[in-house]
């Protein structure tokens, strides 16, 4: 393995796949590995949203933007299909796309609960599984769990399990891709700021108790997410498989002083 001369772009002649990659995390990571040498192919539901999201990255003629929604097989077969077109295949997967609603486990609603399952867990099983026909033998597929797999949050149990579901498919896969030398990883932000954050955490107080959860005394941006995915699909991480790496400012494992 050679290592990266500093200067040199990581994700030269690379494709990456971003799902949910319009906004937050995901509109951060494919900032990065465009600005990295990366193409880049950024999914979610709104159009207008990837429209807005394909001005601000101006990534040319390396970026595809593709409407998909993950929870349905036949988006991703067409996003495949659009991919294969355009880019002939992917180096690096990031199933980023997922959604939340916390309430307490009496007021979910049988809606409720397909919607964060067909989302958080069969969106990432359907993005890695129509992904792999494109994805190169020694790529690397990243997913986005969560903190709050790690520790109970009295508000988070349904979508606590989904991402518990979706980082358990880090594990499994690491060792069912591992012929193809795919590595399979998984990243769990802690509260990062993102419209999922400011639509779940709505009031500045409560903003500020999640500040104090962590030890850094503050919320996480999405580029320090985005800077965690990309290691882990360089080759700076070649021989980090199946984990699940927390990105929290130390809220699961460290209490404040
Ligand atoms: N913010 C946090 O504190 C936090 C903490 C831990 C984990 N996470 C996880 O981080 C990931 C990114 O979230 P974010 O915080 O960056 O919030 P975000 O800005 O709301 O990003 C979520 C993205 O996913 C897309 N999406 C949602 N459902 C989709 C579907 N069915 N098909 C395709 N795309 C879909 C959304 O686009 P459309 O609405 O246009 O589809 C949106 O671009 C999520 O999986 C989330 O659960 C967030």
């Amino acid at each position: 393995m050679t290592l990266n001369i500093a200067g040199a772009a990581r994700f030269d002649g690379k494709v990456a796949l971003i799902t949910g990659g319009a906004t937050g995390m995901g509109f951060a990571t494919a900032q990065l590995f465009l600005a990295e040498g990366a193409k880049v192919v950024i999914t979610g539901r709104s159009e207008d949203r990837l429209k807005l999201a394909a001005e601000r990255l101006d990534g040319g003629d390396r970026l595809l933007t593709v409407a998909a929604d993950v929870s349905k097989p036949a988006d991703l077969a067409r996003l495949t299909d659009e991919v294969r077109e355009r880019f002939g295949h992917l180096d690096v997967v990031f199933a980023n796309a997922g959604v939340g609603v916390f309430k307490r486990i009496e007021e979910f609603t049988e809606e409720d609960v397909d919607y964060v399952v067909d989302a958080n867990f069969k969106g990432v099983f359907y993005t890695v599984q129509s992904s792999l026909p494109l994805l190169r033998d020694g790529g690397s597929i990243v997913i986005n769990a969560s903190w709050t797999l790690h520790r109970g949050l009295a508000i988070g149990s349904l979508y606590a399990a989904t991402k518990a579901a979706a980082a358990n498919l880090a594990k499994t896969l690491a060792s069912d891709l591992a012929d193809r030398r795919i590595r399979v990883n998984s990243v769990s932000p802690g509260y990062i700021d993102t419209d999922m954050f400011r639509e779940s955490v709505p009031t500045t107080e409560a903003r500020e108790d999640s500040a104090a959860q962590s030890v850094q005394k503050r919320v996480g941006t999405p580029e320090e997410v985005a800077s965690t995915v990309a290691f882990l699909a360089s080759d700076a991480a070649a021989f980090v498989n199946g984990v699940d790496l927390l990105v929290d400012g130390g809220v699961v494992n460290a209490i404040p002083a």
